[in-house]
């Protein structure tokens, strides 16, 4: 409403202030407090931004009660039936679905910027072969800066539509490349004549000694994949993608930085943590036991793939994710998976006791997916890489957002000071 206004009172002096909100296209108001230092001389607190709006954003909308998923005003449970991924990353980018002359220029665009700089390669020689997938890729994703400094100009929209495509395009390379660095096998070159998911296939299961043929079932349930992980508004690696790049910093290196802030367990990295709790559990015998310490705060053990700061209801991307698992793995020959048993029946327990229905914890995005990525033989190490390949449009079209807002100002959060108050120094000699 444009006439809704927040008054707010100081008790003990009585001062007033009238605080403007602001209104969406959907969603809560937000009320504007940047009046708040010179009117009360007071700053807001909202550790972990669980009710603070960083942003305007047109890409992206979630209705964390409802249940509601949306990209540019697209329902996911549409997108991810009629859609694909390379359309999805038109939409994100663009903010309109493409026509069909629009879809086929971008889908050559990114398919023609699918090799990486050789020297990039040889980085891969550098890591133990242990190393840990994410490691690699946001240190190459990083390393992209120092490749395309001289000709990125943030400013030129020729120039972020370049680095766009890039990214996207370069994402699965990048991610086939550790994964093949950790077999010691030789890396496999993108190739023209297949899909955006075939390759990403091809580059991770093709061996010189042996023609590779990518199973459709395989590339079709990956595409869907990744249109559930392409965005999700202002999530924490996203978030981290616009600070960084709110300084103006090569928005490779901005990339590389939600790269870093996915790996946690608490974000991207718990698809991984999943299958490694599906697998410690073992079996529906033991799932009461490992019900008991996720409830135990002493224990530390959380049910990996549940909960969400923002879903309080069924995370929709789950649900398609659920429903998706039955079909692939029928398709593959693995109807009686014992991973995926074992989490539709943790499921099924865990949303029957208090403890989650009272904090409205649901399975989320990660809770299912591990089961597809292993059923693709993708190993567990390389399942938020996975999720990093996904997201890196989502990223992309965040920080395109920011950097083509002239009104964009570098992030600089406030705080509340605890310390010390005013001491002077003591010398050494007298402490
Ligand atoms: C993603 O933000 C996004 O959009 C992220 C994402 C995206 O697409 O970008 O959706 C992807 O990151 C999904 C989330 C993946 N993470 C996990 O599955 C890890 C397990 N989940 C949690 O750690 C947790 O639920 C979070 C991190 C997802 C959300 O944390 P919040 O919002 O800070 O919630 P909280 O920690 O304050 O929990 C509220 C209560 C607490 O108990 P009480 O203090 O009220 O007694 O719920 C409990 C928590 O202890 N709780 C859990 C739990 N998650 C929350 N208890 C057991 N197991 C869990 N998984």
């Amino acid at each position: 409403m444009a006439d809704k206004k927040f008054e707010l009172t100081e008790v003990s002096s009585g001062k007033k202030a009238v605080l403007p909100f602001r209104s969406g296209t959907l969603g809560p108001d937000v009320i504007d407090v940047a009046s708040l230092p010179k009117e009360f001389d007071a700053f807001t607190i909202d550790p972990g931004f669980g009710v603070t709006a960083a942003c305007d954003s047109k890409i992206t909308y979630i209705d964390g009660d409802a249940g509601v998923l949306m990209h540019r005003g697209y329902p996911i449970e549409q997108l991810a039936e009629k859609s694909s991924y390379m359309e999805v990353c038109y939409l994100l980018l663009n903010g309109e679905l493409p026509g069909a002359g629009q879809l086929d220029k971008f889908t050559n665009d990114i398919r023609h910027h699918t090799m990486i700089n050789e020297s990039l390669l040889r980085f891969y020689n550098g890591f133990h072969h242990n190393a840990h997938p994410m490691a690699m890729v946001s240190a190459v994703v990083a390393s992209m800066s120092a490749f395309y400094h001289d000709t990125m100009d943030i400013h030129n929209p020729r120039h972020r539509e370049i680095f766009a495509h890039r990214v996207i395009a370069k994402l699965p390379t990048i991610a086939a490349a550790a994964h093949k660095h950790s077999l010691g096998q030789p890396f496999v070159y993108p190739r023209n004549d297949l899909s955006y998911c075939e390759n990403l296939l091809h580059m991770f299961f093709a061996v010189p000694c042996a023609p590779y043929i990518v199973n459709p079932v395989a590339a079709e349930a990956l595409d869907l994949l990744f249109i559930l992980h392409a965005d999700h508004e202002q999530n924490a690696s996203t978030s981290t993608v616009r600070l960084a790049g709110s300084t103006g910093t090569n928005p490779y290196a901005a990339i590389s930085a939600g790269v870093a802030a996915l790996w946690g367990p608490a974000h991207g990295g718990a698809n991984e943590a999943v299958l490694a709790m599906l697998e410690q559990i073992g079996t529906v015998d033991n799932i009461p036991k490992y019900l008991a310490m996720a409830k135990d705060k002493s224990s530390h053990f959380r049910l990996m793939g549940f909960g969400h700061r923002v879903y309080k209801n069924f995370d929709p991307r789950a649900k398609i994710i659920r429903a998706a698992c039955h079909k692939v793995l029928k398709s593959l020959g693995q109807t009686n998976n014992p991973l995926f048993e074992l989490a539709l029946k943790l499921e099924e327990i865990a949303l029957k006791d208090d403890y989650f229905v009272e904090r409205k914890l649901y399975p989320n995005v990660d809770f299912y997916s591990g089961v597809i990525y292993s059923a693709l033989n993708i190993p567990r190490a390389m399942f938020t890489v996975m999720f990093a390949v996904a997201r890196a449009v989502g990223w992309v079209a965040h920080w395109q957002e920011m950097i083509a807002d002239p009104a964009m100002r570098i992030g600089r959060p406030r705080q509340l000071y605890t310390g010390p108050g005013k001491r002077d120094y003591v010398e050494i000699g007298k402490r």
